[in-house]
């Protein structure tokens, strides 16, 4: 009968292990008893950037990147995205089910009620030149309200983390609505709490003179979407950051910061920018062909294109290109669009795209909907951090309540030199002759 083991021979020694195989896994510390002597550290495995290694058990985000699922605790992400709210996808990543109408208006009522800010956090970002990315600042002052809330340290009072939450699903946007009105010389807007969460945050960008702002019912939908779409992605970079810096168990702020300093890289965060600037550059439907051509040729990517998971059509992808026309019949069409639909065509069609299982990823389109709504290409990583909360901080729950977690630290194989002693300066010879320091003038 077959067993849930794996055997491994080591052939320096001869001996054979049986290690138990569970949930398609060995644990790599069954490894260490492999040894060749006594005084061996014993066997590890070696994975630069984590691709076949999994860092923890979870139970938030379901991904099959060949079949293109994503599921939130189960439920598809287009069911979501066509029948839930921002803040009811919340709820569900970091409580694990969907609210009742008693629990969903109590966390309604919660992350209105600590939308506002410190004064002292806007005079912090008064201090950022005009022109600082407002994922900096983002960073920064996410940073900077562990300062205002010393009781956040406390991070196993489970009343304490759910009020941190709080806190920082309700402050994401007003930081990032404050950091985009700096850049723009504006004054900052106060938040709304007649407002919902995502009407609340375009009426604390694009408020000017009005009494009240109205957000427009189709872009106020639409960014909703995006942000359910952003929720959540599993062990990506950023959430590993999240979880890596959290399990410190340091406050939750530290870790939100650390988590939008790895989604500000290019390679994370940073694509659906690249896919705009790759559209304005083939320009015209006509150019698309030998922009394919080059792409063939290894002269560049097609941005947005391709997934390190997905090896089908993200299903990110789908909800996003059909919410883009919502949008345009609302506030106009974004003319890239028609570059990018003929793009993907061509790219369906093409063999190296299709050998490959390149397919469009979720920032082929998002960039267009946000250019299309009045943002800046330096706003869109802002508004994948916004999404993106509700994520990191049910995972970072998850791992503080998972007993088998602990500081995350992982091994090296040091390569470096042996054992040698300090040689004082005067006798190192390198090859390399100092100059003389310069002599000091003489007023
Ligand atoms: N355009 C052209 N060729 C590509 C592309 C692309 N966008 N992506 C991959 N390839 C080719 C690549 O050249 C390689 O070809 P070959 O086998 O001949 O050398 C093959 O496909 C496999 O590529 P890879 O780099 O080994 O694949 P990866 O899994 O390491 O990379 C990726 C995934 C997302 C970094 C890559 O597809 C890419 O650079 N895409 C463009 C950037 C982009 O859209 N990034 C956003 C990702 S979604 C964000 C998120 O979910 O958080």
């Amino acid at each position: 009968m077959a067993k849930d083991t794996l055997t491994v021979t080591d052939n320096r020694t001869g001996k054979s292990y049986e290690l138990p195989v569970t949930n398609g896994t060995v644990r790599a510390m069954d490894l260490r008893q492999i040894r060749t002597s006594e005084d061996d550290f014993g066997l590890m495995t070696y994975d630069p950037a984590f691709t076949n290694t999994a860092s923890c058990v979870s139970r938030i985000t379901f991904i099959d990147g060949d079949k293109g699922i994503l599921r939130y605790r189960g439920i598809p992400i287009d069911e979501l995205a066509e029948k839930a709210t921002y803040l009811e996808v919340a709820y569900l990543l970091i409580h694990g089910e969907l609210p009742t109408r008693t629990e969903l208006d109590s966390f309604v009522h919660n992350i209105t009620f600590h939308t506002m800010v410190h004064e002292n956090i806007r005079e912090l970002m008064d201090g950022f030149r005009y022109d600082a990315h407002p994922m900096g600042m983002l960073t920064s002052t996410v940073a900077a309200l562990s300062t205002f809330y010393p009781d956040a340290t406390d991070v196993h009072d489970a009343d304490s983390r759910m009020l941190q939450m709080h806190r920082i699903v309700a402050k994401m946007p007003t930081l990032a609505a404050f950091a985009y009105r700096h850049r723009r010389g504006l004054p900052c807007v106060y938040p709304d709490n007649e407002l919902s969460f995502a009407g609340n945050f375009l009426a604390m960008l694009f408020k000017m003179a009005e009494r009240r702002y109205q957000p427009n019912p189709a872009v106020e939908k639409a960014l909703d979407v995006l942000f359910i779409l952003h929720a959540d992605h599993e062990q990506n970079c950023s959430t590993n950051a999240m979880r890596g810096v959290g399990s410190s168990q340091v406050d939750p702020y530290s870790a939100t910061a650390a988590a939008c300093a790895a989604l500000y890289g290019p390679l994370h965060g940073g694509a659906n920018e690249q896919a705009i600037r790759m559209l304005q550059e083939i320009g015209s439907v006509n150019n698309i062909p030998e922009f394919i051509k080059k792409v063939k040729g290894g002269e560049g990517r097609l941005m947005g294109f391709g997934h390190r998971v997905y090896k089908n059509y993200d299903p990110r992808a789908k909800v996003i290109k059909k919410l883009a026309y919502e949008v345009f019949d609302a506030v106009g069409k974004n003319p890239l669009i028609d570059i990018a639909i003929e793009l993907e065509r061509i790219a369906l069609e093409d063999e190296y795209f299709v050998k490959r299982k390149l397919y469009p990823n979720v920032d082929f389109y998002s960039g267009i909907i946000y250019q299309a709504m009045g943002l800046p290409m330096d706003m869109f990583p802002v508004l994948f951090a916004i999404g993106r909360s509700a994520g990191w901080l049910a995972q970072w729950r998850e791992m503080l309540e998972d007993d088998e977690q602990k500081i995350a630290r992982p091994r090296q194989i040091y390569l470096g030199e042996e054992l040698r002693s300090y040689v004082p300066i005067s006798e190192r010879d390198n090859g390399f002759v100092a100059k003389p320091a310069r002599p000091t003038k003489t007023p």
